[in-house]
C-alpha cells in the first residue's frame, strides 16, 4: 500500500492556506495544504490522481546541466538514485523548453500519474523548476523511500529580479569552498545574486595583477590575520554560481573603506599622513581616495581587471560611510573641487562617482551603489542600494532610478537572532525569523511608478562580528529564506511560511546547511514558586511551530515525552530537556537546561536588558559573548526579586574599543572613578539613583569577578550595572549577573 503523502496527511483545512493561495485553488474538494516549497510557487492546482518516484526512475532533459544538479540534488537530500536518460526516451521525469512561458525564470511543473513534466523556456526556467520538484520530493524526511506525489499543476515566476544576499569577505575572511556552499544554498533558495564584499578598510581580498601590493600588503592585517582570492578561485566561483543561477557583483569600495588600499599604494590617499598598516578597527574609518586622475588610472585599471573576472550586467561601487574630512583638509583636492565648479564634497563624490559610472557604462556595465552615492546628486543610471532606512530607495525610485531595499536592521543578518545565551556574536539588535518574514519591500510611501522601479531585495552579511566560516550559515539561514520568499512570491503568510520551514530543516541538514535552530529551538522562562523549593516553568518558541515535548529525568526528548500545555512546577533542582516536534521529529537539537536555585538567579549578559540601544553589539573575546551597547555600556537585570538575597556577583572584562565612530565617541557618557581602577556600580529602579552598591575594580585590567553584600533590600526591582572608568579604551563590560541567595 501506498502511504498517503505528507501534503494530504498534514490536514485539509483550507483555513491554513495564504487566502490568494486558496483563491487559486479551482477545486476547492481537492484542497489540500500548500506543498512544503519555500518560496512559495506563484499558482498551484491540484489535479487527480498521484505519482511514486523510485530509486532508478529516468530523467530527460533538454538541459543536461539541470539533468545533473537536479538527480544529485534529489540523491542528497532523500537518498534516491536517479537515473539520465537521453532527452528523447521516455522517463518519468521529463524536462521540457515550451517556447511560450514568457518568464525569463520562469517555470511549469505538471505532475501526473504517467510523469512529472518540467517546462521552461530558459535554462534557469528548467533549474527552477528542479529545485521546486526536489523539494516536492523532500517533503517527509525519509531516505530512500519512493517520494510520492499528489498530481498537480504549478506556474511560477518570481516578483522581483534581484533577489540577493551580500557576503563580507574583507572583514572577515572566508574559504572559497564556504563561498561556494553559500551559493548552492542560495540555488536551493531561487536567491540569485551573490554582492561580494572584496574590498574595504579592513583588507583587500581580490588579486589584481596590475597593483600586487593590493594583496600582498592590503589584504593582512596584525600579525598574520588575511587572504585573498586569486582570479583563478574568483573565475571558478563565477563559473559555479553561473551553474546556479548566481550572479555575482562584485563590490569594490570608494571613495571610502579604502584604507588596505591606501596602505598598499599611499600616493591614493587624500591625508598628508597616509595610514601605515592596515588595522583592524571597526566602523566608519577616515581614509578616502584622491581625486587625481592617477587615482582614476588605477581604479579604472582595477575595474577592468574586475570586469574581465565577474560577466554580470553590474558592479557594485560602495559609495558608503564616506566621511569628508580628509578631503575638507586637502588643498589640492579642494581646488580640485573649486576647478570643477562644485559647491561641496557631497557633489564632489557624486562627480567622483558619476566619473566611475560613465567608465563602467562605456565598458557596457551598470553601476550600483549605497544610497549615499545620491547625496550631491544622483549619478546618471546609477542603481541604488537603501541600506539607510527605505528612504534612498524612495528617492531613488522617484527620480526614475532603480533600485535594491537592504535596510538595516531589517536586512542586516549580522543581527542576532534571540536574547538567549547561546547567540554567538553579532549585532546587538533583535532580528527574528518572523521580523525578516514581516519586512515590506513595497511600502505604502512608493506610489505605483515607484514601485516598478524596486527591482529586488538583498540581506546583507557583514563579517565585523562573523570571524568563523562556521558562522556565516548560522547568521544566513533561515532568514535567507524568507529574503528569498520576500523575493520570490507574491502572497505571504507567516504561519504557512513557518509551516513549510520543517522540511525545510530537513532539508539543511541533508545538505550540510549550517543554520540558526533560534525560531524553532524551546526557551525557558522559571520563576520561583514554594519560596525557593520549586520553579514554574514556561516554555515557547520564538516561531510557535511544533509541539514541546520535555523529559525531567535526563533522558532525550521524544515525542512519547510530555507535551506541554501550559506553564508547569517542578521540584528544584531539575534537569530539563526540551525541544519541539512536527510529524514526531524534532525540529532542532533538544536543549538542556539545569534549573537550580543559583541558575535561576543567573543571567549572562545577552540575557539582560541594555539600558539604551544606541550601538548594540554582541561582542566576543576569548569563549565568551558580551552585550554591550557600546556608546552606552549599562545593562539592567529585571524584575529580579530581592526577597532572601544576601549579595550580588558579577562578571568584568575589559575589552578594546577597537570602533571607530567619529563624533559619536565624545557622547559615551562616562561616570568618574572613585578610585584609580574605577569601579561597578549597581542601582535600583533607573540608573542615576544612588547606587546600592559600589564595587572596586582590580587593577591591571584582568578578568574578573566582583560581588557585593545587597543588605536590607526587599521586593522585585531592576537593577541597573554601570562601571565608572576613566578612559572609553579599553572599556568594562558585563559578562555576568549572579544574584546569590541568602543560605
Ligand atoms: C553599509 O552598511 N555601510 C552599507
Amino acid at each position: 500500500m501506498t502511504v498517503a503523502p505528507p501534503i494530504f496527511a498534514k490536514g485539509l483545512s483550507l483555513l491554513k492556506f495564504p487566502s490568494a493561495l486558496a483563491a487559486l485553488l479551482l477545486v476547492p474538494t481537492l484542497a489540500m495544504a500548500a506543498p512544503s516549497v519555500i518560496p512559495l510557487p506563484a499558482h498551484i492546482v491540484p489535479a487527480q490522481g498521484r505519482i511514486e518516484i523510485a530509486n532508478g526512475a529516468a530523467v530527460a532533459s533538454a538541459d543536461p546541466g539541470t539533468a545533473g544538479y537536479f538527480i544529485d540534488l534529489v540523491r542528497r537530500m532523500r537518498g534516491l538514485t536517479l537515473r539520465s536518460v537521453p532527452a528523447a526516451k521516455p522517463a518519468a521525469i521529463v524536462f521540457k523548453r515550451d517556447a511560450a512561458i514568457v518568464a525569463e525564470e520562469g517555470y511549469a511543473i505538471d505532475v501526473a500519474p504517467e510523469r512529472v513534466t518540467v517546462s521552461a523556456r530558459t535554462n534557469t526556467g528548467l533549474f527552477y523548476g528542479a529545485v521546486t520538484l526536489a523539494q516536492l520530493m523532500t517533503q517527509t524526511p525519509c531516505r530512500g523511500c519512493p517520494a510520492a506525489l499528489d498530481a498537480m499543476h504549478i506556474d511560477d515566476a518570481p516578483r522581483f529580479a534581484w533577489r540577493g544576499l551580500l557576503l563580507d569577505s574583507a572583514r572577515h575572511f572566508q574559504s572559497v569552498a564556504t563561498v561556494k556552499a553559500l551559493i548552492d544554498a542560495m540555488a536551493l533558495h531561487k536567491l540569485n545574486v551573490l554582492q561580494w564584499h572584496l574590498t574595504d578598510d579592513q583588507g583587500w581580498r581580490i588579486e589584481i595583477r596590475k597593483y600586487p601590493r593590493l594583496t600582498s600588503v592590503g589584504a593582512w592585517r596584525g600579525a598574520h590575520y588575511g587572504g585573498f582570492y586569486t582570479q583563478a578561485q574568483i573565475r571558478d566561483v563565477v563559473r559555479y554560481a553561473a551553474a546556479r543561477n548566481v550572479t555575482i557583483v562584485p563590490e569594490i569600495e570608494m571613495p571610502g573603506h579604502a584604507m588596505a588600499a591606501i596602505v598598499a599604494y599611499p600616493k591614493l590617499g587624500s591625508a598628508e599622513a597616509p595610514p601605515s598598516r592596515v588595522t583592524s578597527d571597526w566602523g566608519v574609518l577616515p581614509y578616502l581616495y584622491n581625486t587625481d586622475d592617477a587615482t582614476f588610472a588605477f581604479l579604472e585599471d582595477v575595474l577592468d581587471e574586475v570586469m574581465a573576472l565577474f560577466p554580470g550586467p553590474y558592479i557594485h561601487v560602495g559609495g558608503d560611510e564616506a566621511v569628508k574630512d580628509e578631503w575638507k583638509a586637502n588643498p589640492a583636492i579642494q581646488a580640485r573641487m573649486k576647478s570643477l565648479g562644485l559647491s561641496d564634497e557631497n557633489a564632489l563624490q557624486s562627480w567622483f562617482i558619476a566619473r566611475i559610472g560613465a567608465y563602467l557604462a562605456h565598458h557596457g556595465r551598470k553601476m550600483i551603489g549605497w544610497d549615499e552615492i545620491l547625496e550631491g546628486g544622483i549619478p546618471p543610471d546609477a542603481t541604488i542600494m537603501s541600506w539607510r532606512g527605505i528612504d534612498g530607495a524612495v528617492t531613488a525610485a522617484k527620480a526614475g532610478h532603480d533600485t535594491v531595499l537592504s535596510p538595516a536592521p531589517m536586512l542586516y543578518f549580522d543581527n542576532r537572532q534571540g536574547p538567549g545565551a547561546d547567540e554567538p556574536p553579532g549585532r546587538g539588535h533583535v532580528l527574528t525569523l518572523q521580523d525578516v518574514y514581516a519586512f515590506d519591500p513595497l511600502p505604502a510611501s512608493l506610489d505605483a511608478q515607484a514601485r516598478s522601479h524596486v527591482i529586488g531585495l538583498q540581506a546583507n552579511i557583514w563579517t565585523e562580528h562573523i570571524p568563523s566560516d562556521a558562522q556565516v550559515g548560522h547568521m544566513a539561514f533561515p532568514r535567507a529564506a524568507a529574503v528569498a520568499e520576500l523575493g520570490w512570491s507574491s502572497t505571504h503568510d507567516w504561519n504557512d511560511f513557518r509551516d513549510r520551514m520543517a522540511p525545510e530543516l530537513d532539508r539543511y541538514r541533508a545538505l550540510k546547511i549550517g543554520f540558526a535552530p533560534s525560531a524553532f529551538e524551546v526557551n525557558v522562562a522559571a520563576a520561583f514558586e514554594d519560596g525557593r523549593a520549586a520553579a514554574l516553568v514556561s516554555l515557547s518558541t520564538q516561531s510557535g511551530l511544533g509541539e514541546i515535548h520535555f523529559t525531567l529525568d535526563g533522558s532525550a526528548p521524544k515525542p512519547g515525552s510530555p507535551s506541554y500545555g501550559g506553564p508547569f512546577a517542578v521540584k528544584l533542582p531539575a534537569t530539563l530537556k526540551v525541544a519541539a516536534f512536527v510529524d514526531g521529529r524534532a525540529l532542532t537539537a533538544p536543549t538542556v537546561h539545569e534549573l537550580d536555585t543559583l541558575s535561576l538567579l543567573h543571567r549572562d549578559s545577552r540575557e539582560l536588558k541594555l539600558c539604551s540601544e544606541r550601538l548594540p553589539l554582541a561582542l566576543a573575546g576569548g569563549h565568551d559573548v558580551f552585550l554591550v551597547d557600546i556608546l552606552d555600556p549599562c545593562w539592567i537585570y529585571e524584575k529580579a526579586d530581592l526577597g532572601g538575597i544576601a549579595g550580588v556577583e558579577a562578571g568584568a572584562v575589559q575589552l578594546p574599543f577597537n570602533f571607530s565612530i567619529g563624533a559619536d565617541r565624545d557622547k559615551i557618557a562616562l561616570r568618574p572613578p572613585r578610585t584609580k581602577a574605577g569601579e561597578l556600580e549597581v542601582h535600583l529602579d533607573g540608573c542615576d539613583t544612588a547606587p546600592v552598591a559600589v564595587v572596586p575594580l582590580a587593577p591591571g585590567g584582568a578578568p574578573q569577578k566582583l560581588s557585593a553584600p545587597l543588605t536590607g533590600l526587599s521586593g522585585v526591582h531592576d537593577l541597573c550595572f554601570v562601571f565608572t572608568q576613566k578612559s572609553v579604551d579599553p572599556f568594562w563590560a558585563l559578562n555576568f549577573v549572579q544574584l546569590v541567595p541568602r543560605p
